[in-house]
């Protein structure tokens, strides 16, 4: 995709990062740590804890010179630390042209190789179909489906399991 990179977030992206992020649409996909609304605060303090990160996990998708969302993974200590979570989410007047797709499998392969990883794998909640086909034509393997594992929105839903084995 030409007019999209992953790159490091910026303190200059907190105003355009929470008109993408404020978004139901958005929020009923992601842990209830997301906020909605989101607000310019939100987007400051995350990225503000985004750019002390050490290794930095998480960044930003930008489309077109612009911060249009994210993507980060989530470490694991011990034993479980060859293996990591990734989570995304992009804004709305994005979707639909395979941004997700192609950013989800260049970030798998930078993180297998950044953090020494074997295996990245990924939740989905059970509505989710556009981030389940996402998944999928990412070369992700669906693993498990976790039944009534999450409560959001006031609903206790099943959660499908994706991985990639490098
Ligand atoms: C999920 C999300 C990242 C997808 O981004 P995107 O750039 O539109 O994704 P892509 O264009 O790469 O692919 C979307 C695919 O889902 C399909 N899709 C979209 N809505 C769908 C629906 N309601 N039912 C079935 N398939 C759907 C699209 O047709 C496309 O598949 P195709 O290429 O076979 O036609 C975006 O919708 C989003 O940020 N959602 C909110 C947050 C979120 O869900 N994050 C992921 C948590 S696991």
């Amino acid at each position: 995709m030409d007019n999209c990179i992953i790159r490091s977030w910026r303190e200059k992206d907190a105003q355009v990062i929470t008109s993408h992020a404020n978004n139901r649409k958005i929020w009923i996909n992601l842990r209830d740590k997301f906020p909605y609304p989101y607000k310019v605060s939100d987007a400051e303090s995350f990225i503000r804890m985004a750019l002390e990160e050490n290794p930095e996990v998480n960044f930003a998708i930008d489309v077109e010179d612009e911060a249009a969302g994210g993507i980060g993974v989530k470490l694991n200590n011990d034993v479980d630390r060859v293996s990591a979570e990734v989570g995304f989410w992009l804004g709305e007047n994005c979707w639909g042209q395979g941004i997700a797709t192609d950013v989800l499998i260049a970030f798998t392969d930078f993180a297998f190789k950044r953090f020494e990883l074997t295996r990245v794998y990924g939740f989905i909640f059970e509505w989710n179909l556009a981030c389940l086909r996402v998944f999928e034509k990412a070369g992700f393997t669906m693993e498990a489906i976790l039944r009534k594992s999450v409560i959001k929105d006031g609903k206790i839903i099943d959660q499908y399991l994706y991985s990639k084995i490098e």
